[in-house]
């Protein structure tokens, strides 16, 4: 088995050390050094050059090293015929829950606040707020969307989910989906947690109409993807004391230019895309078992959808 490496931006040495750990005897052929183009059965790929993907005839499928496989189908010519398998590692999940619940008791506890306390060395102890008060709405109720809401309830946070499409299994939290379930789900929402994929449907999902039907006051935090939210409508229901703070790891661009007025942006926290950085070691557990999911006639999981975009 032949299997190509294309990681972008990324040190190979542990990738490659956790997939020979993983796979035992496989042929690992590393971007671009292939030889012979025939011979690959497997890509795994992060942010792969254009076009690279419809030259190997005998793919059987692409892994991305990513929840997200935008990098893969922004790509006008990869190989449509060949499925693509995202990753769900429990690492990079956990990672995410974890940042995410740091920015939930940053707004929640009023942590936000006690920096500019102290510059004016003002000891000012804020009343202690329940977590089962704080309405929380998390936006993409897919396996991390979904270990997000479970890590939150388990800490007694009230939790509402919402999707763009019916889901069962969801009987911990009170589930919206569809355009129609937009508006209830958003009108009592203190902080929204966006942790969908983007898709044609949830492009600039997040704008002035939508944002405002938050209740004022509000928070935002967005691990999904920067097209979801629309930065000028963000930044303008900030100035206007609608929404009360941001945290934004990921952007519409990225990295995020140096003259983005979210930079200087009072009440953003920026983190330049890292909630769920990859760990090799246990995204290589994921993907090789995925591998032998495929080579077993199996079915991988997550299996990317094309017609739902995720
Ligand atoms: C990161 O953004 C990912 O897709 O995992």
């Amino acid at each position: 088995m032949a299997i190509l490496l294309s990681l972008k931006d990324t040190d190979l040495v542990p990738w490659v050390e956790a997939l020979n750990n993983e796979l035992g005897s496989v042929d690992l052929c590393l971007y671009p050094k292939v030889e012979d183009n025939s011979i690959i059965d497997y890509a795994i790929v992060w942010k792969h050059p254009y076009g690279d993907l419809k030259n190997y005839p005998n793919l059987k499928a692409i892994l991305s090293c990513g929840a997200g496989v935008d990098h893969i189908v922004d790509d006008p010519d990869y190989p449509r015929s060949v499925p693509i398998v995202r990753l769900y590692d429990e690492k990079l999940s956990q990672d995410m829950c974890l940042y995410t619940l740091h920015w939930v008791l940053h707004f929640h506890s009023d942590y936000y606040q006690y920096n500019n306390l102290q510059t004016q060395k003002n000891w000012n102890q804020k009343p202690f707020k329940l977590p089962e008060k704080c309405h929380i709405g998390v936006m993409g109720l897919g396996v991390i969307g979904k270990d997000i809401a479970d890590t939150l309830i388990s800490f007694d946070f009230k939790v509402s989910g919402w999707g763009a499409t019916k889901k069962p299994d969801m009987e911990l939290l009170t589930y919206y989906y569809g355009e129609t379930q937009i508006h209830d789900f958003l009108s009592s929402i203190d902080i929204l947690i966006n942790v969908l994929p983007l898709t044609t449907t949830t492009s600039n999902l997040l704008s002035e109409n939508t944002l405002r039907l938050l209740p004022k006051g509000s928070f935002i935090i967005n691990i999904g993807r920067g097209g979801i939210v629309n930065e000028a409508d963000l930044i303008m229901l900030l100035d206007e004391g609608h929404l009360m703070g941001a945290a934004l790891d990921v952007f519409a661009t990225e990295p995020l230019p140096k003259n983005n007025p979210l930079w200087s942006h009072p009440k953003v926290y920026i983190t330049p895309h890292i909630a769920g950085q990859n760990n090799p070691q246990s995204a290589a557990m994921a993907i090789a078992k995925n591998i032998r999911r495929l080579e077993n006639g199996e079915e991988p999981f997550p299996l990317y959808n094309p017609e739902k975009g995720y």
